[in-house]
């Protein structure tokens, strides 16, 4: 896929390389969750947390996964920071501003990797391959499963909340709860009860709608929330990327259930053809493939529409990112 895309605001501008400003960050976010996903006990601890639950915790997180999320916050992030006006002390405010973005990348990405724990165990998909490797549950046992996705899910929380006042209280606090919402009952754990209790139900449009919204596509819209949360957005600004947020996290579960159907096993890194086996209702399953892709085009229409609409300057990395969402292999 060509990953380079032209800024709207400014045609004329060098082509903006996504790939090279994903590998950028994409390093940043390995080296941080590999540094923080560890048993290693805070200073002034005698004793760390037991090592097999760390280790499951670990394989859960590290080496694998798009990072889709993380990359989400670090680009909206941007988007909004790079529209505040140059003032005296700015270069501290971005460096810790960086550090309080990359700290809302790796939170969002660690419930992420808890929710997909969870989603494969038997008790609700029962899969055995996710992200090339055997699942959790396979490889530590459904207990040590269960407990590595708790583990997770509270590190994220602990991420969000340093103890040395490096993240402003007042923004601690609104990063919590952005994302707390999100992966609570009204976002993804709700979302994925409705899923669960809709199998074999011939759900309408406007349910599947509402199922797909909460349990994958409220988090990949926290993700942006909460990486405009690290700067200083205007209302107007805030409005667009919760529009945005909103289309690219829909349109992220309408092609994660095209690509059930019309990717293979190794391409996916998970078991293929899932969600027919096992009597999902699915945008496929509803629409078809021609018009759930359309859909997801439509979309992105609708996420590109709201960038423009946002007035900020620097939202090329937002914009790939949506194609990438949308036009992605696996
Ligand atoms: C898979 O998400 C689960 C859904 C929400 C559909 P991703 O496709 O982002 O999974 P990784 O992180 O790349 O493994
Ligand atoms: C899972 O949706 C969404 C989550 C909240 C984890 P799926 O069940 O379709 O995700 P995959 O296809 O197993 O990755
Ligand atoms: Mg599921
Ligand atoms: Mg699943
Ligand atoms: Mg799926």
């Amino acid at each position: 896929m060509d990953t380079r895309v032209m800024s709207v605001a400014a045609a004329d501008a060098p082509a903006f390389d996504l790939a090279a400003w994903s590998a950028a960050h994409l390093d940043r976010v390995e080296r941080a969750l590999e540094r923080w996903v560890t048993a290693d006990a805070p200073a002034g601890v005698d004793h760390g947390a037991p090592a097999e639950l760390v280790q499951a915790m670990r394989y859960a997180v590290l080496d694998g996964g798009k990072r889709l999320r993380p990359l989400l916050v670090m680009a909206a992030w941007e988007a909004v920071s790079e529209s505040t006006p140059a003032g005296p002390g700015q270069a501290a405010m971005t460096a810790g501003q960086l550090e309080t973005a990359l700290r809302a990348a790796c939170a969002v990405e660690l419930i992420h990797a808890y929710s997909l724990v969870h989603d494969d165990m038997p008790c609700m998909d029962n899969d055995v391959l996710r992200r090339g490797k055997p699942t959790v549950h396979v490889q530590f046992g459904e207990a040590s499963a269960l407990l590595a996705g708790d583990a997770l899910q509270a590190l994220a929380f602990e991420l969000l909340t340093p103890d040395d006042a490096q993240i402003p209280a007042c923004r601690q606090a609104h990063l919590c709860r952005l994302l707390a919402r999100a992966a609570g009952s009204g976002g993804m754990a709700g979302g994925q009860a409705i899923d669960l209790a809709s199998v074999g139900v011939a759900l309408t449009e406007s349910q599947l709608h509402d199922m797909h919204r909460l349990k994958t596509g409220e988090l990949l819209q926290a993700s942006v929330m909460m990486g405009a949360a690290c700067g200083d957005a205007s209302k107007q600004a805030l409005a667009a990327l919760h529009r945005f947020g909103a289309a690219v996290g829909l349109a992220f579960q309408v092609v994660d259930d095209i690509l059930d159907v019309t990717a293979d096993s190794a391409t996916l890194g998970k078991t293929a053809g899932k969600d027919a086996d096992q009597h999902k209702p699915t945008y496929v399953s509803v629409l078809g493939l021609e018009r759930s892709g359309a859909y997801a085009q439509e979309l992105l229409g609708q996420a590109l529409q709201a960038l423009e609409q946002s007035g900020l300057p620097n939202t090329q990395a937002l914009q790939g990112l949506a194609n990438m969402v949308v036009n992605r292999i696996s």
